[in-house]
């Protein structure tokens, strides 16, 4: 069955590590007959969450920037995918104001169901993760309908484009979209 699949790219560096696995991943779920969206955060207006709750009256948060329009497609989706690159062995900042500002769909009739997380690290091994897996799997907590489904540990990944010359990890990446 055709799923639709919202890919959060949340690097905004040029030629991104985690947004090449983020595309490819987009890619594998495209070629198996999926609906995808991918949303990347270059050029987005996206403000801190000022934490006044209004979203959990109202549904809708009261900055007018894009992350409302960005919760929107979550919220509809099947399917969420999150592609951060590690930042002091967290999320990025921008993918946690993201998720902060998403707060809306934490009492709303949320249709996705199933998350994946692509993160990329400088640190050549997995435990490099662990904080930003942590970090998502909070966010997973407070969806009990949702399942964090897999994860891609694009580890050793410094240089911005390096993630093009893993060809083990692209196609792996891009075998985990076609199964989603
Ligand atoms: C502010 C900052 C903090 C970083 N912290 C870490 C870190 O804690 N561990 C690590 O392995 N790499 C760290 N890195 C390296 C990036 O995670 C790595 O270059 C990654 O591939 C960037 O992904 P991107 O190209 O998608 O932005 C950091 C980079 C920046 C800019």
């Amino acid at each position: 069955m055709s799923k639709k699949v919202v890919v959060l790219s949340t690097s905004i560096r040029p030629n991104s590590n985690s947004d090449i696995l983020a595309d490819e991943f987009a890619r594998g779920a495209k070629d198996s007959g999926n609906e995808v969206e991918k949303v990347s955060l270059v050029g987005k207006e996206l403000n801190f969450c000022r934490g006044c709750l209004a979203c959990q009256k109202t549904g809708k948060c009261i900055i007018q920037d894009d992350a409302i329009e960005i919760a929107e497609k979550v919220k509809n989706a099947d399917v969420v995918v999150f592609a951060t690159p590690v930042y002091y062995y967290a999320m990025s900042g921008q993918m946690k104001t993201l998720i902060d500002r998403m707060n809306c769909l934490f009492s709303a009739d949320y249709k996705f169901r199933e998350a994946y997380l692509i993160a990329s690290a400088a640190d050549t091994d997995k435990p490099a993760l662990d904080g930003t897996i942590k970090e998502v799997e909070g966010w997973v907590a407070c969806f009990p309908k949702v399942k964090l489904k897999d994860i891609i540990y694009g580890v050793g990944l410094e240089a911005s484009g390096e993630a093009k010359n893993k060809s083990k990890l692209l196609k792996q990446t891009y075998n985990m979209g076609k199964t989603v």
